[in-house]
């Protein structure tokens, strides 16, 4: 399979991360090796890249895309959300400079040729797994889950408006014929929007909540955050790039909270939290693309930075 993907806002992570020679990096979402090329670039002539991907195809095809750095880059194929396990299992002894997570999916994921149901574009199986590692699929959840917890993910992960109707109809419809396809889940989000939803596909927000559901994406991010932090070295920079407001919020806030030097609940007394500053925030509001890169690259419109540096 042909692996594509254009990586997002490549000049504000390079200017931010700050790679100089001989440093170490982790990128946690290695996809196809776009940001990885960056940094390994600037790294030269030692300095190494730890690349994580939970997803194998993207690992396969970065190792080919990025075999000229094969000395210094170490590639493996898991979760960032065991980097600790990751790391100490594969006696990895590196002090690490900078970690970069980009989330969300890639270009080759989406593609017609991925077959795992991630695009509604294209009738797949309604898998939206990222790695052989879950057992969970967009069909079992369409097809088992009570109503009631369909509608807290369409709420909770899509923020979908019509999520009561469209748990409703899911659990007529499944009744009458299980869900197999992305496009018997396309149809039924015709059925629910009737007269169309705009610019944007009536079936969006559910894909972007099953994905969610079925790769527990946000606690992995909640529970990665402060592992990541305790492997990264003092003076060190973490950038996370965010697609929607779920997983900026998560960020923004757990950014916030480094900054403080106390966590405990406004109406104590005193402090009562051994809350220390751990990070110094290196951007104020999120970055976003530039509407150049928007154009050349539609994808990436949705894209937020936050970077924060260790202390
Ligand atoms: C937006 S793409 C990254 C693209 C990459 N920065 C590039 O330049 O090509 C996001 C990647 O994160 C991976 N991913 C999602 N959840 C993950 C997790 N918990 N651990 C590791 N990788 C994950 C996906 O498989 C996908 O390849």
């Amino acid at each position: 399979m042909k692996y594509f993907h254009q990586p997002v806002l490549l000049e504000e992570v390079i200017e931010y991360l700050n790679p100089k020679a001989n440093q170490n990096f982790i990128d946690c979402t290695i996809g196809g090796g776009g940001h990885a090329r960056a940094i390994l670039e600037k790294i030269k002539p030692n300095g190494k890249l730890l690349g994580l991907d939970r997803d194998p195809k993207a690992i396969a095809a970065t190792g080919e895309n990025l075999k000229i750095y094969k000395n210094r880059l170490i590639l493996i194929n898991d979760s960032y959300k065991n980097i600790q396990e990751i790391i100490y299992g594969n006696k990895i002894d590196l002090q690490f400079n900078g970690i970069l997570l980009d989330l969300g999916l890639s270009s080759a994921q989406i593609s017609a040729e991925d077959e795992r149901g991630f695009s509604f574009q294209a009738d797949q199986p309604l898998d939206m797994r990222f790695g052989p590692d879950g057992s969970l699929t967009a069909a079992e959840i369409l097809n088992k889950w009570p109503e009631q917890k369909l509608l807290e993910i369409f709420k909770n992960y899509g923020e979908e408006p019509r999520a009561r109707m469209a748990a409703q109809k899911i659990v007529k419809q499944r009744a009458v014929k299980e869900f197999t396809t992305t496009l018997d889940l396309v149809e039924l989000m015709d059925e629910v929007y009737g007269g169309g939803r705009g610019k944007l596909n009536p079936a969006t927000k559910v894909f972007q909540a099953l994905r969610i559901a079925v790769n527990n994406e946000l606690e992995n991010l909640s529970a990665a955050l402060p592992k990541l932090l305790q492997i990264l070295s003092r003076g060190g920079r973490m950038a996370v790039i965010s697609y929607h407001s779920l997983e900026d919020r998560i960020v923004k806030h757990w950014f916030q909270d480094l900054t403080k030097d106390c966590i405990c609940p406004k109406n104590f007394p005193e402090c009562r939290c051994d809350h220390r500053q751990q990070a110094d925030i290196l951007t104020k509001k999120s970055i976003q693309p530039a509407s150049a890169e928007i154009k050349a690259n539609p994808r990436s419109r949705s894209a937020r930075l936050r970077v924060m540096q260790k202390i």
